[in-house]
């Protein structure tokens, strides 16, 4: 008779015990992180592990930057807070910047983002595991975040975390542009085919896609789009079947939309790969490709210093 009693005594402290602290946790400053999540939570957030502070019906934002990031690239993200993701104004226009998290199951680095999104509040992150061909499910919830959370935006650039953007330019070009409404622009690419190598990073089987050509879509390194396209993105990539390649599939899904995507400039100003660093060079350039934390400070603090500096060849408007 002594071995149950045991159990049920270790179950009734197991219980209680459990409680006790849930609640400790719960209303005590130890762990500010819970009580943030769960108070998210109550805010019907859906699926969605973490959200940003941000209210953007009273503080609207012209452009918001959605930067695809895993999550042990703390680094990366604490350059791009310190340049060019910093919240900021130009040309009266508020520029913010969020990073798009999926999840994995070292748990280790997940407190360790809890704790950096308590500081920072800038995270979006759901509960998919976070793979390369999962990367069309990480786009997909900041547009659906964007769809619920922030409309009013005027534009919506996704990027990634070993990007430079010259937030500068781009505004300047946007404002200059004056399109904000069915605008889809970024590195374009009119006229892809899926790569048949199964060694490459892109192999696409016939069976995942049968045609010879890919609609037009923009390099996923940088693309940008009037609010409304990523919320109608949003709404029809229910309905457009699943495609790893998440640039390809936004492709998809524009062509579905009936929209065709449009330079901003006449001249090259996205790029896929390392743009050579010169002040003079950056200051004419949206993105930049493979650029370590260390030189994202860099650049950006070479950029902000020779802003009222004239170039020799900036006569191309
Ligand atoms: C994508 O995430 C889901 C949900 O976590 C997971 O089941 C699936 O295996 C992931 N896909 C890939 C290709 O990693
Ligand atoms: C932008 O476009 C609107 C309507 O198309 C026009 O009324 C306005 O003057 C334009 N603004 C600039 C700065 O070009």
């Amino acid at each position: 008779m002594r071995p149950p009693k045991k159990i049920f005594f270790c179950i009734v402290v197991l219980v209680f015990g459990g409680s006790a602290l849930t609640i400790l946790l719960i209303s005590s400053d130890v762990y500010p992180f819970c009580q943030k999540d769960l108070f998210i939570l109550n805010r019907n957030s859906g699926d969605f592990l973490k959200l940003p502070e941000a209210d953007c019906s009273m503080n609207t934002p012209f452009l918001v930057i959605l930067v695809t990031s895993r999550l042990g690239e703390t680094e990366a993200r604490m350059a791009i807070r310190q340049s060019w993701g910093k919240e900021r104004v130009i040309a009266e226009k508020r520029i913010v910047t969020y990073f798009l998290l999926g999840n994995n199951f070292r748990s280790y680095e997940q407190i360790a983002v809890a704790t950096e999104n308590t500081l920072y509040k800038d995270i979006i992150q759901k509960d998919f595991l976070d793979t390369y061909y999962n990367l069309t499910l990480k786009t997909l919830m900041g547009l659906e975040w964007i769809h619920k959370f922030c409309p009013q935006s005027t534009f919506v650039m996704k990027t990634d975390s070993d990007m430079f953007v010259n937030t500068y330019y781009l505004t300047e070009l946007l404002l200059k542009r004056n399109r904000t409404s069915r605008f889809f622009t970024g590195l374009l690419r009119m006229h892809d085919h899926p790569v048949r190598d199964p060694s490459s990073k892109w192999y696409v089987n016939e069976e995942e896609y049968p045609g010879n050509y890919y609609p037009p879509f923009a390099s996923g390194t940088g693309y940008v789009l009037s609010t409304d396209v990523a919320s109608q993105i949003y709404v029809i990539s229910k309905k457009v079947p699943f495609f790893k390649l998440e640039d390809v599939f936004i492709g998809l899904c524009l062509s579905e939309l009936k929209i065709q995507p449009g330079k901003l400039h006449s001249k090259p100003t996205f790029f896929s790969g390392h743009v050579p660093y010169s002040p003079c060079r950056y200051k004419k350039i949206i993105t930049s490709h493979y650029t370590a934390p260390s030189h994202i400070m860099l650049y950006w603090d070479g950029l902000e210093k020779s802003i009222a500096e004239e170039c020799p060849e900036s006569q191309d408007n």
